[in-house]
């Protein structure tokens, strides 16, 4: 069995950036946790990086001329930093296309819902939980899924169902679905430590 050499890119506070981290130090995930990535140079998750001495780089577009270039950056980086899987945790930009080929069913994505409902473009943090609390859902949950090139698409690796309760907010809701997020992202990835994900006709299996 080979140790994950694990890429994590996010957005913001980092939360499951932390649980994810937590778990490797417990010895709970056979994965090396080797570099954050991010687009946003005041993203939470980088504090927690330092905490943990754990190298970080801000990369976006913007920072270069062409997106050719933006896009070599980023694998380079990845090469250079011995990166064997991607793990998304609140990252707010598409990855690129050439990203993907390069990590074919090597990148995996956590969605606050179960997937397809309330997923795709726009549909993140608080107004998924919005959605769910307007529509009447009486169950949400978690998705943790690999990851193609539509927004919140990809096989579904697992799923873990949290409970609506009369008179959630979103506040609540989504606390409650957050720990869940905690517990099944280590969980997920160390099914791939273990190599027990398999992917036929577009569907994820566990062996
Ligand atoms: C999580 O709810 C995750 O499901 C979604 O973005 C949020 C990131 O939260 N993709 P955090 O930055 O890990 O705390």
């Amino acid at each position: 069995m080979k140790r994950l050499q694990l890429g994590i890119f996010a957005s913001g506070r980092g939360s499951n950036f932390s649980a994810i981290l937590d778990k490797s130090s417990k010895g709970e995930l056979e994965a090396d946790i080797k570099l954050l990535v991010t687009n946003n140079k005041n993203a939470g998750a980088i504090k927690k990086a330092l905490v943990h001495k754990i190298p970080f780089i801000v990369i976006k577009r913007s920072m270069f001329d062409t997106r050719d270039d933006f896009v070599k950056k980023m694998l380079m980086i990845l090469k250079d930093h011995n990166i064997s899987f991607i793990a998304l945790a609140g990252y707010m930009k598409k990855i690129p296309v050439e990203v993907i080929s390069e990590y074919e069913n090597e990148i995996t994505n956590i969605h606050p819902a179960l997937l397809p409902s309330f997923g795709g473009k726009g549909m993140y943090g608080s107004y998924v939980h919005e959605n769910v609390l307007k529509t009447g859902c009486k169950v949400t949950g978690v998705t943790v899924h690999l990851v193609d090139n539509k927004y919140d698409h990809g096989p579904i690796v697992a799923q873990r169902c949290v409970e609506v309760k009369e008179g959630d907010t979103v506040e609540s809701l989504s606390g409650r679905v957050l720990k869940v997020e905690h517990q099944i992202y280590p969980e997920v990835l160390q099914l791939f430590a273990e190599n027990r994900v398999v992917v036929e006709d577009k569907v994820a299996k566990i062996k």
